[in-house]
């Protein structure tokens, strides 16, 4: 699978995203983090926001990371509105196997994030179930932490689950991903990219977006 850079907005100015987006034409995804304060003490958008983007952006791929309690009724609900992608985390679900069947008949790929101490082995029976798994590289909750190395493990062993069940998994990485953490990510088998203040805070954060998908498809002999 070619190299994807999905910026995140959580660190754009969240009351101008429109504006914001438009600075990022060559990104593969726009990564909307919705948090509830609940599941993480941060506060950011919900439903009626996104409806709006879904309206506003047609084009887009809306990579949504539902950083909330109650997955399995909100999930499902994002994936009705249209977003081509839809991840929830495991802590937060009772059932993801019927919501992530829920999210693909609506017709969006379905997505599972882990924090950093929960381990991805228990998934490993179910990985058919999910389009992507999301690897959280810092505790979830706000932008411009510092990479966890710990997790380079966790995204190998994601990749060879993966390959022992032969289908086509993205493994996105999101959490200090920046220029001088990229190729680590690429090494352990990563190949979706969110980055948030490293894109929001260049000078240009399209050349960015750019200078991170080139970094990675060096990387990867592409
Ligand atoms: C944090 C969010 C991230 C955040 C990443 O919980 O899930 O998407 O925006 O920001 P950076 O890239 O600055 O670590
Ligand atoms: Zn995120």
């Amino acid at each position: 699978m070619a190299n994807r850079i999905h910026p995140s907005i959580l660190n754009a100015n969240l009351a101008a995203l429109d504006d914001e987006i438009a600075r990022i034409p060559s990104s593969d995804g726009i990564h909307i983090d919705v948090m509830d304060n609940h599941f993480v003490p941060n506060l950011t958008l919900g439903l009626p926001v996104v409806e709006c983007l879904r309206k506003n952006h047609p084009d887009s791929f809306l990579d949504m990371h539902l950083m909330i309690e109650n997955a399995d009724t909100w999930a499902p609900q994002y994936a009705e509105l249209g977003c081509e992608s839809v991840t929830f985390h495991l802590e937060a679900s009772q059932a993801p196997i019927t919501t992530a069947r829920k999210i693909r008949s609506a017709g969006s790929r379905a997505s599972v994030a882990l924090r950093p101490q929960t381990p991805i082995e228990p998934l490993a029976d179910i990985i058919a179930e999910f389009d992507m798994v999301l690897i959280m590289t810092v505790d979830p909750g706000f932008g411009g932490q510092k990479f966890l190395d710990s997790m380079l493990p966790k995204i190998e062993r994601t990749r060879e689950i993966a390959k022992r069940t032969g289908q086509e998994l993205w493994i996105q990485v999101d959490g200090g991903v920046s220029e001088s953490t990229i190729e680590r990510c690429v090494d352990a088998g990563a190949d979706v990219f969110v980055a948030g203040s490293a894109v929001f805070r260049a000078d240009e954060p399209d050349a960015m977006v750019n200078a991170l998908r080139d970094k990675a498809d060096l990387r990867c002999g592409h």
